[in-house]
């Protein structure tokens, strides 16, 4: 058994959370950099995953209802693909919303889910639990970028990875790559992989996405600076930077920042960061695909595409991936 592990029922709940002495490091090299960024996991402590749950929900924020409608209209289909009795493994998986549509129809032996908000996951999981008695439960607080898979061990059973809501977009193709080359390891030989990606679209549809009239993702992109503050002693003033969310059409991303209004210094941990007025700290990539792209980059990456599913106004896409047989 892990260092930190309890078990409550049918919910197994395993702690491989970062050490905060590497998560300051990472921090403080990215606010270092020419072009200063921010690894988007950091937006997700309690309050930022509690606001990505708003920003689902809004009406400009298409990807999530779009991608549900997909995962219910083909949950036998998919169930298929998946094969009886799998390990369903999701790297990111807030609040286990989209999983809910599947697990009838798939009855995994075992649910994996895999967040790096301890207390987000550990809620989500115990809810989850409670709702389907005969779901084995077993969660794991960790930065799933990280070997969390060597630390573990899981029930037997075809290992089938769902990774929806495009969280792969967050990666510079190069490095999705390499992650979906990754995850094979994860799976095994015979595994399989259930992804979502979002498509490249009409740019108005993707700038209202990500400027919501609300100002919901406004308070995402700017509570990212409580976290740093946090976890790398920093004195971030939120009050003296704004959102900006663009598409950047040739690199086919949305490129979300927080642009400083002033002038300004701030202390992190001891050193000094500057930025000038209208300087940015670039806080995430949203990469859109087109249908070709994406084939070609899970075929590189050691995968047939066996499957893809999309809405009929082509906004989102779902597809089955399995391991490449050599
Ligand atoms: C969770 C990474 C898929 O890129 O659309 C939503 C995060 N950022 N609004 C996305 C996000 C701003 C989201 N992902």
């Amino acid at each position: 058994m892990p260092l930190s592990a309890v078990k409550v029922e049918n919910v197994f709940f395993e702690d491989q959370q970062p050490a905060s002495s590497d998560s300051r490091a990472e921090l403080l090299s990215g606010l270092r950099r020419p072009q200063k960024q921010v690894d988007p996991k950091y937006f997700y402590d309690a309050r930022g995953s509690d606001l990505f749950e708003q920003i689902t929900q809004l009406d400009e924020y298409y990807p999530t209802r779009t991608e549900m409608a997909i995962l219910q209209r083909h949950a036998t289909e998919i169930a298929d693909y998946c094969g009886p009795d799998c390990v369903l493994i999701e790297p990111g998986s807030g609040s286990s919303e989209k999983v809910r549509l599947l697990l009838d129809g798939v009855r995994p032996a075992a649910y994996v889910p895999l967040d790096i908000s301890a207390d987000f996951l550990y809620e989500s999981a115990i809810k989850l639990g409670r709702e389907f008695p005969w779901l084995q439960v077993h969660a794991i607080c960790a930065d799933f970028a990280d070997d969390w898979h060597a630390r573990t061990e899981l029930p037997a059973g075809r290992r089938v990875v769902f990774y929806p809501g495009s969280t792969i977009g967050n990666m510079e193709p190069p490095v999705a790559g390499r992650f979906l080359a990754d995850m094979r390891q994860w799976i095994g030989a015979d595994g399989g992989l259930l992804i979502g990606v979002d498509l490249h679209k009409q740019e108005s549809l993707l700038n209202a996405a990500y400027n919501d009239a609300s100002g919901v993702t406004a308070e995402f992109n700017l509570n990212i600076l409580n976290t740093i503050n946090r976890i790398a002693g920093a004195d971030f003033d939120a009050g003296n930077f704004s959102h900006q969310a663009i598409y950047n059409r040739r690199l086919q991303r949305v490129e979300m920042h927080l642009v400083s209004d002033t002038p300004q210094t701030v202390r992190i941990n001891g050193s000094a960061i500057s930025f000038r007025k209208g300087e940015t700290l670039h806080t995430e990539n949203s990469y859109k695909y087109t249908l070709d792209d994406f084939r070609s980059l899970v075929e590189s990456a050691g995968y047939t595409l066996q499957k893809s599913w999309l809405d009929e106004a082509r906004l989102f896409s779902v597809h089955f991936l399995a391991a490449r047989k050599r």
